[in-house]
């Protein structure tokens, strides 16, 4: 496919947001990172170019829009924006659970659902579509940097939204094989709920970079 460059909106500016932004724009993308406090996200930014705006605002202007903020609040924060969000593509890359005590995910938020399919329920005009939540934040912009093939699942209902997505999980580093398109969106539930094993594997292992694959 040829290699089109957009305008990507990143909501949210912490660990995910940082490294997905980053990379995007090193791809030469327009990036602009929709943020609670744009003056104190900007402060604190080293890396590539990219700009910060509120989440309307980067909304507006993105063709593209990557959901990097709390899973636990995402479907009310971006069903504010149907209206910005209205025929684009909202990537979502969260994980909705409830804490443990420990303050680690203990269970999930939405059983029998997902966040993604909520997310496409409150923006039926948008084509969400789910992938990179099953892995260390490291890892998603840097995929060949583990040991094993990682694997970058992919759900959603939109057949071209996904081939833009593939697209742009290859600006992210991704090999076309290791990216596996497990179907619509409902089907975000199984990866959804690898996020049920992350906090055993890092009390085990730390912030050692991880995640999931799909041996064949
Ligand atoms: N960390 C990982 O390895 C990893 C892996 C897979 C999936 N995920 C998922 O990716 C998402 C982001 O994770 P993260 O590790 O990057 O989290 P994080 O470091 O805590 O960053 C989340 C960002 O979202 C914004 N935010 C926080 N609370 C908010 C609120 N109440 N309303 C609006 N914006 C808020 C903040 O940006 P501003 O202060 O600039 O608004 C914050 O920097 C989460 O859904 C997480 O489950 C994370």
């Amino acid at each position: 496919m040829e290699h089109v460059l957009k305008n990507i909106g990143v909501l949210g500016s912490g660990r995910v947001a940082t490294v997905l932004a980053n990379k995007i724009a090193s791809a030469g993308h327009t990036v602009t990172i929709g943020t609670r406090d744009p003056a104190r996200a900007a402060a604190k930014w080293s890396g590539a170019h990219v700009a910060f705006r509120d989440h309307a605002e980067t909304a507006r202007r993105a063709a593209i829009v990557v959901n990097a903020t709390p899973g636990d609040t995402s479907v009310e924060r971006l069903g504010a924006l149907r209206e910005e969000l209205r025929g684009k593509i909202v990537i979502d890359v969260s994980n909705a659970t409830l804490r443990g005590e420990d303050g680690l995910p203990g269970s999930l938020l939405y059983p029998g659902s997902s966040v993604a399919e909520r997310l496409q329920g409150a923006l039926p005009e948008t084509a969400v579509v789910k992938t990179l939540n099953t892995m260390l934040f490291t890892v998603m912009a840097d995929p060949t940097s583990l040991r094993v093939p990682p694997t970058a699942f992919l759900s959603g209902n939109d057949e071209n939204a996904k081939a833009v997505v593939v697209g742009l999980l290859g600006d992210l580093g991704w090999p076309a094989d290791w990216i596996e398109d497990l179907g619509d969106v409902a089907t975000a539930r199984g990866p959804e709920a690898v996020a049920l094993l992350v906090p055993s594997v890092l009390r085990r292992r730390g912030l050692a970079p991880f995640a999931l694959a799909l041996a064949r």
